[in-house]
């Protein structure tokens, strides 16, 4: 067991981490960590954060917050800087190490080498560019796609059986492309919404009873909510399609004798999006989809939320892509992690807000 100890596991972790005071004071940093801030593990061992680091740094900033709040905390999409050196875009996580609480846990991840992790904000503009694509193309695919349909039928009239067989064909094939006019040009919808409070359990379970009557009857659902969970803000039927799809797609990965599906919901203060203009939102409502089939794919793991990007047959790719551009409009994220026997879904939404009238 040697070659596993604690220490080789923790140089060889590729995020990197430091082990800090509540004031800051450096304890200790790993070989991931001494590659993104260009300093030794030694050297760093006599710093403060704010000497690797800058004093107004988000990194500053988040390990005080932890510390204040006696709790962990993430920050997504900051601006990093290096000893004002380099500056990069991190995702920043913060938690307690031992119980008496004295040390944090610190882990600074620039975005681009967290594959597992798509946002939907990064996905947006590839959401925007099909968009336009797809309004087109249904518009254009309608109209010889019902001549088919109505050729088809009129050739069925005055066929034998053997060719009323392949009318057939035509007409149940055309009903496909149909629909998948449907999807993609409900892909395009860009009507703005009209943000209420929304209850999220009633979502799940509306998508859940949908899920449980069709696509998902061999499946073994389990639930776990927090009764205590505020409302969010937004649309309760985009945010229905959103739990459809995540639902579906856990439901087509898993076995069909041993398949689950977990879904949980729990608040968590700590987690916070950086906004262009030093703003933050905060994301505290969870929801998790866990389903413990075959696993993304390693090939598409990056990519997931990109539209297009499938692995089934009959497959368009635009479900999880539909998925994101919702919860980006909501002012959320999605995130993914997958490994084979557990995929996990998390959506992060705000909390609904009365506007103030002035
Ligand atoms: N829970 C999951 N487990 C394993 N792979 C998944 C899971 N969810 C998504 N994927 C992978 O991501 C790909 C993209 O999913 P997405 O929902 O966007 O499209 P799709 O499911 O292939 O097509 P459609 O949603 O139109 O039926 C899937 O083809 C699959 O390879
Ligand atoms: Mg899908």
């Amino acid at each position: 067991m040697t070659d596993t100890s604690f220490e080789n596991v923790w140089n060889a972790l590729p995020f990197p981490s430091f082990v800090v005071t509540q004031d800051g004071q450096i304890t200790d940093a790993n070989g991931a960590a001494e590659q993104l801030v260009s300093t030794s593990q030694r050297q760093m061992r006599q710093k403060t954060l704010s000497q690797i680091f800058h004093e107004n740094s988000v990194v500053v900033g988040t390990v005080h917050q932890a510390a204040k709040d006696q709790g962990s905390m993430t920050q997504y999409n900051v601006d990093v800087a290096i000893e004002n050196k380099t500056t990069a875009v991190c995702n920043v996580y913060v938690s307690f190490l031992n119980p008496e609480q004295s040390k944090l846990l610190l882990v600074v991840q620039p975005t681009g080498v967290a594959q597992k992790m798509s946002q939907s904000l990064t996905n947006l503009s590839a959401a925007r560019s099909v968009t336009a694509m797809a309004a087109m193309l249904a518009h254009e695919i309608r109209n010889p796609l019902a001549g088919i349909t109505g050729a088809s039928q009129l050739l069925a009239m005055n066929a034998n059986e053997e060719d009323i067989e392949l009318a057939d064909m035509i007409a149940q094939e055309a009903k496909r492309i149909g629909q998948l006019v449907d999807r993609v040009e409900h892909f395009g919808d860009q009507r703005p919404m009209d943000p209420k409070p929304v209850n999220i359990h009633d979502v799940l379970d509306r998508a859940q009873r949908a899920a449980a009557a069709g696509y998902a009857s061999h499946v073994n659902f389990t639930v776990e909510y927090d009764p205590s969970l505020p409302d969010t803000s937004g649309d309760a039927d985009q945010l229905l399609q959103v739990f459809q799809n995540l639902i579906k797609n856990a439901a087509e990965a898993v076995d069909e004798k041993r398949g689950t599906i977990k879904v949980r919901t729990s608040y968590n203060s700590g987690v916070k999006l950086a906004m262009q203009g030093n703003k933050t939102q905060n994301l505290p409502l969870q929801i998790e989809v866990i389903d413990n089939g075959r696993g993304v794919p390693a090939n598409l793991i990056s990519e997931v939320f990109d539209p297009f990007v499938t692995s089934k047959s009959n497959g368009t790719g635009l479900g999880l892509s539909l998925v994101s551009k919702i919860i980006a409009a909501h002012g959320g994220l999605v995130e993914c992690s997958s490994t084979e026997g557990r995929t996990v879904f998390v959506v992060r939404l705000p909390v609904w807000r009365v506007k103030k009238e002035n």
